[in-house]
């Protein structure tokens, strides 16, 4: 089975002071959250679509999803304090209330991305058949500077530099094994699944991302992705 996971558990503090986590703020009048969900819900494939929220904020997701969007396939659970345990909280939940297989694929995504595309969902979806995990990537077009204590201590040829997107695709069974095994530091420090699964020891396969798959994280990316929600409302 495919399982979605939209990422909502955090409460989005490098955005500053509003009124609610970023994930709800509105782009074009809509929540963010919403745009993200339309984008996994018009996808057959999943079994489910798990919606992670921060614990204070589960009752209000509910009532803004029942309102909006219908598709039975959407449950809202609480996330996790650390990235990893909103993961693992999607995982329990799919290992209490559906049948499991060895083959089951989680496939993850922050709801602060709007505009992921149904042919990066797909791509991760059909990489996951060749890799245990499978990451969503751009290639660099900056040079990575690497430095430690305000010294340069590298500066990696850029032609094999790429910056993480979301969505990340795991075997639930591998990565969950792996896990259970981690130490609570490696825990708490090892916020990418993608790491998580090659430090287990699994090549993790790349899906080419888009440079528009932008991850809203302070005011600005705010302000450019209202404009582009716009822009893409009257292109409709
Ligand atoms: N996220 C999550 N569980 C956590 C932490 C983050 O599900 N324990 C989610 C966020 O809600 C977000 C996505 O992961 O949709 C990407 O993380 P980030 O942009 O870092 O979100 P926040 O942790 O909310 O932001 P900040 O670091 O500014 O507080």
């Amino acid at each position: 089975m495919i399982y979605a996971q939209i990422m909502a558990g955090g409460i989005g503090s490098r955005m500053g002071h509003t009124e609610r986590p970023k994930q709800f703020l509105t782009l074009a009048e809509k929540p963010i959250i919403i745009h993200t969900l339309e984008k996994f819900s018009l996808i057959p494939d999943f079994e489910k679509i798990i919606v992670s929220i921060h614990p204070k904020w589960v009752q209000y997701a509910k009532d803004l999803i029942v309102n909006t969007i219908k598709d039975p396939r959407i449950v809202v659970i609480e996330g996790g304090a650390e990235r990893n345990d909103t993961v693992m909280k999607a995982i329990q939940y799919i290992s209490e209330n559906c049948e499991t297989t060895d083959e089951d694929v989680l496939v993850m995504h922050d709801a602060v991305r709007p505009f992921v595309t149904r042919r990066i969902i797909m791509d991760n979806i059909t990489k996951s058949k060749d890799y245990a995990a499978v990451d969503t990537v751009i290639p660099a077009t900056d040079t990575i500077v690497q430095a430690k204590d305000g010294v340069i201590t590298n500066i990696p040829v850029r032609d094999e530099m790429y910056q993480g997107q979301t969505p990340q695709t795991i075997n639930i069974l591998a990565f969950s094994k792996f896990y259970e095994q981690m130490s609570e530091e490696q825990r708490q420090t090892l916020s990418d699944s993608a790491k998580v699964m090659l430090l287990a020891g699994y090549k993790v396969g790349i899906v080419q991302g888009e440079e528009s798959n932008i991850k809203i994280t302070r005011p600005y990316d705010l302000h450019i992705s209202d404009i582009i929600a716009r822009e893409n409302l009257n292109v409709q």
